[in-house]
């Protein structure tokens, strides 16, 4: 057997892990194991590397994709499916292991859909993927977004401050709450629930007469708010390859709605791709170690079509269709349980 391997979207702590852990499972089975360079677009170009013992020694604890990655959708190209065919036949890959996320996967999907054999490995800090528990990212995402707030909690405090820390998750609050709640924070506004800044303030207040003059809000880059404030017009949006609206700087209209309404002194700090960066915490290098070892074995039982999933701390697989069929937003009995923090 020869299979292709690429990773696809946005990068995330933990994709090595998946690399090498595919390569050792294949070395092990007697396939031939080639890395598809920057996503499904090296297919495109025909940009290969061999994947063997050698070229993913050292890689376990390493950030990012030593494959590189991009948002390049062959379905997307003039020719794309009859290209991506041709390229598959060329190479002779009897199956592509894609790891990405939503967007990827649904690529991925389009593919098995031409008779390709499809693999899909869930990965995204987002943690926004339907049938798996965890993606791994996530847990690096949490973990680095928890140290800024621990951070940003001793200088708020020594200047009696308003802190508004902004953090990744596209659509879905996971990084938000899962750190927010880590981290300690008054309030954590998340895309699922939208509130007004007039409840935000409410708490900030509150927090006020009980001697607690500083406050850390956590906010989701794709948090809404009721009454549409705060909402970007349409004209100014800006969109990434996959075609899904790029996010990022809620946080400054919130920050100065806040000063401008209490006298609070208040800053922003966006945390950005520092959440995507760096090495991966040792949760999502073992599960992108047993996300890696489960799709080879996929391979080997020719379940193409399906993606490796964690569900109760078992690695099974589901459809891809399953996966994409609906994000996977927060368990909102959680946010609930926060909200006693919240006052
Ligand atoms: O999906 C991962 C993610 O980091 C989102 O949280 C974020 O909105 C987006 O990717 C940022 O994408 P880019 O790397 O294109 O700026």
């Amino acid at each position: 057997m020869k299979i292709g391997v690429l990773t696809s979207g946005g990068d995330c702590p933990g994709l090595n892990a998946v690399i090498r852990a595919i390569t050792r499972k294949g070395a092990d089975l007697d396939y031939e194991v080639v890395g598809i360079l920057n996503g499904w677009k090296g297919l495109f170009d025909e940009s290969y590397m061999a994947l063997n013992s050698k070229t993913v020694a050292g890689i376990v604890n390493r950030g990012g994709t030593i494959l590189g990655t991009s948002r390049f959708s062959p379905f997307e190209q003039k020719n794309g499916a009859e290209t991506l065919q041709n390229r598959i036949n060329r190479a002779n890959f009897d199956a592509v292991i894609t790891i990405g996320g939503e967007g990827s996967m649904h690529i991925a999907q389009l593919a098995q859909n031409l008779g390709i054999n499809v693999i899909g490995v869930p990965k995204t800090i987002d943690n926004d993927i339907s049938g798996t528990d965890y993606t791994f990212g996530f847990d690096t995402a949490v973990q680095i977004a928890t140290d800024a707030i621990d951070r940003l909690h001793t200088t708020a405090e020594s200047h009696h401050r308003i802190m508004v820390l902004e953090v990744m998750g596209r659509h879905a609050g996971w990084i938000a709450l899962y750190s927010g709640m880590a981290g300690g924070a008054d309030v954590i506004v998340i895309p699922e629930i939208k509130v007004t800044v007039a409840n935000i303030i409410e708490v900030l207040k509150n927090r006020y007469i009980k001697g607690k003059l500083f406050s850390i809000i956590v906010v989701a880059e794709g948090a809404e708010f009721l009454m549409d404030e705060f909402k970007v017009n349409e004209e100014d949006k800006k969109f990434d390859e996959f075609g899904r609206a790029r996010l990022g700087g809620i946080s400054h209209y919130l920050a100065n709605e806040i000063e401008k309404r209490t006298g609070f002194e208040t800053r922003t700090t966006i945390l950005g791709h520092v959440q995507r960066g760096g090495v991966p915490t040792a949760f999502d290098r073992m599960l992108g170690t047993r996300f890696g070892i489960y799709a080879m074995e996929m391979v080997e039982q020719k379940k193409f079509g399906r993606m490796c999933a964690i569900q109760a701390n078992v690695i099974v697989d589901i459809p891809i269709a399953e996966a994409i069929g609906k994000l996977k937003t927060v368990d909102l009995d959680i946010y609930k349980a926060a909200q006693v923090f919240f006052k």
